[in-house]
């Protein structure tokens, strides 16, 4: 591996979502005060959508991580599961855990719980990432929560993180209901370029290495056509990058590296171009 030739603690490009590097934009900051401000004011329905890879994760982790103690939270990661069983993983990451499965017995639950919250001046929040992939019944117990009301305010505050699709399934005239509920939309666009040097930079420098990496220009502005701007496959790319350099023994990345990254990619690692590469290593030694 590489980190030790680079100077690197840990990878600097790992893809599993990890807030402690967590990079900030504008468009980022935008949705991160909007969320807040929603869930502050207790608004109830909120929306974050965006392509594969844009950071939605990311972001509702960051979200998680601003929120005080007056902020209940619970986050759902798998929205396969039936409309019993989602109740049920909502109350118990609550810590409301209720061991009977029907729905009826898991609102009740649900409602004390929330009911007490409020009492005490505090508030709930539920995420549920990948929400595009909810089933209408899902979707329309989920709305049934958000009538969980006082005469002020909503019990339930909840956040659906989903791609693209998600927007395409509210839109449905079945839905209607919910999404006259929905009070924030935001959504996540990929990196632009200067934020993508900047982005890399911030990764290379939490992970210990800056100063003995160098991208040339050329290898940004290739690994840009190549990800659009998209922070997983950046990660992913500048992964191969970094282990294209050191197997060539070099700490520069030039374009004919970042190009070398993306074959690899690709998996043409058997291409004539790695041959030549790999020589080159030896030439160069
Ligand atoms: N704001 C950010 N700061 C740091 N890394 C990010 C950021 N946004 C995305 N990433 C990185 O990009 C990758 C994909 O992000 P993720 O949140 O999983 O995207 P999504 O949930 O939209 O598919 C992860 O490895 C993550 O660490
Ligand atoms: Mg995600």
């Amino acid at each position: 591996m590489y980190l030790a030739y680079f100077g690197f603690r840990e990878r600097p490009f790992s893809v599993t979502p990890d807030a402690s590097y967590f990079f900030m934009t504008k468009q980022y900051e935008a949705a991160l005060d909007t969320l807040l401000f929603a869930i502050r004011e207790r608004l109830g329905f909120m929306v974050l959508t965006g392509e594969v890879g844009t950071g939605k994760t990311t972001l509702s982790r960051e979200l998680l991580n601003r929120l005080d103690e007056s902020v209940a939270t619970a986050m759902l990661v798998n929205p396969l599961l039936s409309v019993p069983e989602l109740l049920q993983a909502i109350n118990r990451d609550f810590g409301n855990p209720v061991r009977i499965l029907s729905p009826q017995r898991q609102i009740e639950s649900l409602n004390k719980f929330l009911l007490k919250l409020h009492a005490a001046r505090h508030t709930a929040l539920v995420i549920v990432d990948e929400s595009q992939n909810l089933s209408f019944e899902a979707l329309e117990m989920i709305r049934m929560l958000s009538n969980l009301e006082t005469d002020k305010a909503k019990l339930l505050q909840i956040l659906l993180v989903g791609q693209p699709e998600l927007d395409k399934k509210l839109a449905g005239h079945a839905l209607r209901q919910l999404r006259q509920r929905i009070v924030t939309r935001s959504s996540l666009q990929p990196l632009q370029f200067l934020e993508m040097v900047r982005y890399i930079t911030h990764r290379l420098t939490l992970a210990g290495g800056k100063g003995r990496v160098y991208i040339e220009p050329g290898a940004y502005r290739l690994l840009y056509r190549r990800t659009d701007g998209i922070p997983r496959l950046i990660n992913m790319l500048c992964d191969r990058a970094l282990t294209a350099a050191y197997v060539l023994d070099t700490p520069i990345i030039t374009k004919g590296v970042m190009r070398q990254a993306v074959r690899d990619l690709q998996g043409w690692s058997e291409a004539p171009g790695w041959q030549f590469w790999k020589r080159l290593r030896w030439v160069a030694g």
